[in-house]
């Protein structure tokens, strides 16, 4: 695909797109089917807006109608973006939701902005550094009642390699480690609401993690010049390794753990790392709104039966973890990515179970 430099010929291109989808639509179904499969084989036709819309007509409407009025979620980084969207829709539905905020500013302010759209909404704010153990530790005593789903939102992208006060590289602190932790500290609270629903434990990660392998020296002392892009993407392989790690460790306890990933979608995050990307997918990125969607449905369904597996979803649907012979997820990685985390875990703090 070409993208253009003009902005009025990038507009044309959306508009051809659209046309293009439109008479595909109007193939029938027959015809639908044998676009969708080509389609979804092309990263930009299925992680973009139209995308969206195509895997869209097939959602069940009615999953998103039950009320979740005694039902429980934790959000990280829910003050803007795909985060702050996921919040919007569980709330609407009737949750409880706690935002855990790095700002208590920006947090407030999406409270305000929340509850101006959904006067009832039941919003709780928490401050929490995900990168930081401690700040982990003190958000996880703040949570008292049951907790039916933790998602695990929270995510940046930096141009240069950071470590934590506890020195440990910092994205791989706040995609991995951080979340790793809140989910054992918080198991308790999960365990307590998977006596009654449906619980789940969420990682939001990102299409990009097809192009990594799973690389534990990577994740914690990346090697040679620092490229941002590619140190995300080990992450977020690793979050969709870590939830399948913590599927088997949670299951007994009648709580899965999932992974998913957005799409491409028009966030702050996106305009601020990736600034040429977000310019040259200006017209078919898709909305926060579309990229929260499969974290609320996958939050909020009732059924046990998406729960037999840990899953890597996409548009409320399994998705492949794997699409490269290029790109491996060895036993032996995963294990040294585990012993690793633990170690981490264990000296800087006691581990719940
Ligand atoms: N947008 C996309 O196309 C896309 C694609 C694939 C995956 N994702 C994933 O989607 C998730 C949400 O990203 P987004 O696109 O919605 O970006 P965003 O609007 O920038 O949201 C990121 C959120 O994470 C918070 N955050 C960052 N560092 C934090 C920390 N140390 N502790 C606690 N919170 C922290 C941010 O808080 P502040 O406001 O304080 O910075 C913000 O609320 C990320 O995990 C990202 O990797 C996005």
């Amino acid at each position: 695909m070409c993208f253009h430099h003009n902005e009025g010929e990038r507009l044309e291109t959306a508009r051809l797109a659209d046309a293009v989808y439109r008479a595909i639509e109007n193939t029938g179904r027959g015809g639908m089917r044998f676009w969708d499969k080509l389609l979804d084989r092309s990263v930009v036709f299925s992680f973009d807006r139209n995308g969206y819309r195509r895997h869209a007509r097939g959602f069940d409407t009615e999953s998103h109608r039950v009320s979740l009025r005694d039902r429980n979620f934790l959000v990280t980084g829910a003050n803007s973006g795909i985060g702050f969207a996921a919040v919007e829709q569980l709330a609407k539905r009737g949750a409880t939701v706690y935002l855990a905020c790095r700002s208590l500013e920006r947090g407030g302010a999406a409270v305000a902005k929340l509850s101006d759209h959904i006067p009832d909404a039941r919003l709780e704010l928490r401050q929490v550094d995900m990168a930081d153990l401690s700040s982990v530790a003190r958000l996880s005593e703040t949570i008292d009642g049951p907790l039916h789903g933790l998602i695990h939102n929270a995510g940046n992208m930096l141009d240069s390699c950071q470590y934590t006060d506890e020195n440990i590289e910092y994205i791989t602190s706040l995609h991995v480690l951080g979340p790793y932790s809140l989910s054992l500290r918080l198991s308790e609270q999960l365990q307590a609401g998977a006596q009654n629903h449906s619980t789940r434990i969420i990682f939001v990660s990102s299409g990009g993690m097809y192009t990594q392998g799973l690389n534990s020296s990577e994740l914690f002392e990346p090697t040679g010049r620092y490229d941002g892009m590619r140190h995300y993407a080990h992450t977020k392989r690793a979050q969709v390794v870590l939830a399948e790690q913590l599927y088997e460790r949670f299951k007994p306890l009648g709580i899965a753990v999932h992974s998913m990933h957005p799409g491409w979608v028009d966030t702050a995050a996106v305009r601020r790392a990736m600034p040429k990307f977000a310019l040259a997918t200006k017209f078919i990125l898709r909305s926060p709104d579309e990229g929260a969607d499969t974290i609320s449905w996958l939050a909020g369904y009732h059924g046990a039966d998406i729960d037999e597996a840990s899953g890597f979803w996409f548009d409320r649907a399994r998705a492949p973890k794997l699409i490269s012979k290029r790109v491996s997820v060895s036993t032996e990685e995963v294990m040294r990515m585990m012993t690793r985390l633990d170690q981490l875990i264990n000296s800087t703090q006691a581990i719940p179970i």
